[in-house]
């Protein structure tokens, strides 16, 4: 039995870990399904999943060890060692997630960063004032969005020119392009989960469970 190939207890993730990815998880979930894109719910969600993200990453550096970044750095050649271990029918155990696993939650983590940012710069950006007498103050988009839906709710929004409806600047493309391939990731990752767990025999997902190991 070489070094890689000795047993390893049962991984074992810490609460932070559990509860960041569930977090993260019902956030994405209550944005890409529930929330109105730019309303003010979507953008409160969106400030926790930041806030959510932002705690899992200070926990790379100060959690357990299996939390933290030198546990799974992002190494391609590992990843192609992995593949290769796969193909060969090989099983070895890794104390943290495995080095594809590893490069598949930095690209979510890269993804999710480019979505906060981008969200983040819409809410707070001043939106183009309009010409009607009662858009005279510069509003957020967040307040522009939310008198868009107090109209539609009084019955105005019928009345809107054509030319009042707002124009989806760069940011606003990147946000949704991030989102699109946000979802093909989690595609992915869940067909890496199911994957491993066949291959594998563990109960990964069980382990990422409150009170599973
Ligand atoms: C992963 C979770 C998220 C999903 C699934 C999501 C989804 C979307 C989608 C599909 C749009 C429409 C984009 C377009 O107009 O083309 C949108 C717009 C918007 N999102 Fe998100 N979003 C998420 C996170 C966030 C975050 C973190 C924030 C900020 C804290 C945010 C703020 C906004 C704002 C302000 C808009 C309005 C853009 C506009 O004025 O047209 N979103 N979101
Ligand atoms: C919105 C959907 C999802 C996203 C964005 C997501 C993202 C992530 C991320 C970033 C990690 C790394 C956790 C960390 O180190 O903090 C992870 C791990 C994990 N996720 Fe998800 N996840 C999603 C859905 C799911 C679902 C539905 C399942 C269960 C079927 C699942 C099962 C797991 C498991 C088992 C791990 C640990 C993998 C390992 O043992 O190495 N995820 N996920």
């Amino acid at each position: 039995m070489t070094a890689t190939e000795r047993v390893i207890p049962p991984r074992r993730w810490d609460p932070v870990i559990k509860l960041t990815h569930w977090g993260i998880v019902a956030a994405i979930l209550v944005n890409g399904l529930v929330t109105e894109e730019g309303s003010g719910p979507h953008v409160w969600v969106g400030y926790a999943l930041a806030a959510t993200l932002a705690l899992r990453l200070i926990w790379g550096v100060i959690g357990p060890a299996e939390a933290r970044f030198t546990a799974f750095p992002p190494s391609p050649a590992r990843a192609l060692a992995h593949i290769r271990e796969i193909a060969a029918g090989k099983r070895v155990e890794h104390a943290s997630h495995n080095p594809l696993g590893a490069l598949m939650v930095y690209a979510i983590w890269s993804v999710l960063g480019v979505i906060v940012v981008t969200g983040v710069l819409m809410a707070s950006a001043p939106a183009k004032p309009e010409s009607g007498s009662h858009a005279a103050q510069p509003a957020s988009a967040t307040q522009r969005l939310e008198r868009d839906s107090a109209r539609e709710e009084d019955g105005r929004e019928e009345g809107r020119e054509a030319g009042e409806e707002h124009e989806e600047g760069p940011l606003a493309e990147i946000h949704e392009t991030a989102v699109n391939l946000l979802y093909g990731l989690i595609v992915l990752h869940i067909a890496g989960v199911v994957f491993e767990t066949r291959r594998s025999g563990r109960r990964i997902v069980i382990a990422m469970l409150p009170g599973g190991r």
